[in-house]
């Protein structure tokens, strides 16, 4: 029995559920893990997580469908992109099992708050990693925690399937040409808080970054990555090392080329090249697709499909994505995980 909630009208909004998922790493190794109805974290004031930034996340979901069950998408390509993200902040990785089982776990044990069918409204579950324990020099720990906790959502940008707006950052940039822009790690965030603020406080939904060597070409969103479908066709994603390699953004590659026949595109997305767009919009596990209206950048106002209609081939991809996740529409093989 699910609990009572106002589903439609969720946001993206912290709740504490009852059940997280905790797993501690001593002596180079982790132990079983277990559930826990704690949520608060009891660490040492001298952790490197804290002042060294050394943690990292990540963000999947747990769908209900159609017939009551509930699943996750693709859960094992969060797996290896934290493994990824550990590497490049010397973190132990999390198996592939370990972490899958984690958000299982956590997803059946606050089952009776994954959303109903049909509310559009899903589990989100925060997958984190953080370094832990006595040290003051700036070193990697020698101990960490793995916990994954969860919270049922809505959109993540107001708009829905409506489009926004989004701002070009010419100010910041959120990641350096050989730092940390595609490991899921909070620096990164941190990083764009500052430019995200403002573009709020201006009426955008986020800002779009640009390629911190050139500032001539799009990098991605704040909280997603950046697609265009060009007027001939083309499924078009910017390509840099400093990007976050959103899996949705994957997921949509494929699913463009194979089941709606678009030319897939990872490559340079030049800011002053918008015209080549018929429509364009955001990815993202928390964004899903968001739309984008238009684009400002400096006084100038690129307007994509509509700024008030989601364009047709959007509303397409959308379709697709969604009704994998929610199991409406066949999967590609492994893409979809029962939880029960
Ligand atoms: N880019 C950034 C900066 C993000 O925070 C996210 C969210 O995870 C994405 C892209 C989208 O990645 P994914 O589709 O794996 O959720
Ligand atoms: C996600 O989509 O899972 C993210 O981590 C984005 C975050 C900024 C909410």
């Amino acid at each position: 029995m699910t609990v009572d909630l106002d589903w439609e009208n969720l946001g993206f909004e912290y709740s504490e559920l009852p059940f997280r998922y905790i797993s501690y790493y001593k002596d180079g190794q982790w132990d079983q893990g277990q559930l826990t109805q704690d949520a608060t974290l009891h660490i040492s004031e001298s952790s490197p997580a804290l002042h060294y930034g050394q943690q990292a996340f990540e963000g999947l979901k747990a769908y209900r469908t159609k017939d009551g069950t509930v699943q996750l998408f693709r859960p094992d390509k969060n797996a290896e992109r934290l493994q990824k993200t550990a590497n490049r902040l010397l973190m132990p990785q999390v198996p592939t099992d370990k972490f899958v089982e984690a958000c299982k776990t956590v997803v059946k044990a606050n089952k009776d708050y994954v959303p109903p069918y049909g509310t559009g409204a899903t589990l989100y579950l925060r997958p984190l990693l953080i370094g832990v324990g006595e040290v003051i020099g700036v070193q990697p720990a020698k101990e960490y925690i793995f916990t994954v906790f969860a919270m049922p959502v809505g959109n993540y940008f107001k708009g829905g399937l409506a489009p926004t707006n989004f701002v070009v950052s010419r100010d910041y940039d959120r990641a350096a040409p050989y730092g940390t822009g595609a490991a899921k790690v909070g620096g990164n965030y941190a990083a764009s808080l500052l430019p995200g603020g403002q573009a709020h406080d201006n009426g955008f939904s986020d800002v779009i970054y640009l390629d911190p060597a050139t500032h001539t070409k799009i990098e991605e969103v704040g909280s997603a990555n950046f697609f265009g479908i060009t007027k001939d066709g083309e499924f078009v994603t910017p390509l840099s090392p400093s990007i976050l390699p959103s899996i949705t953004k994957y997921s949509l590659l494929q699913l463009a080329e194979e089941r709606l026949g678009l030319k897939p595109v990872e490559g340079d997305v030049p800011i002053d090249e918008l015209n080549r767009f018929a429509e364009a919009g955001a990815c993202g596990t928390a964004a899903v697709i968001s739309p984008i209206g238009g684009i400002q950048d400096g006084d100038n106002f690129h307007i994509f499909y509509s700024e008030t209609e989601v364009g047709p081939v959007t509303r397409q991809l959308y379709d697709l994505l969604t009704g994998i996740q929610f199991g409406d529409v066949e999967a590609p093989e492994g893409w979809i995980v029962k939880v029960d």
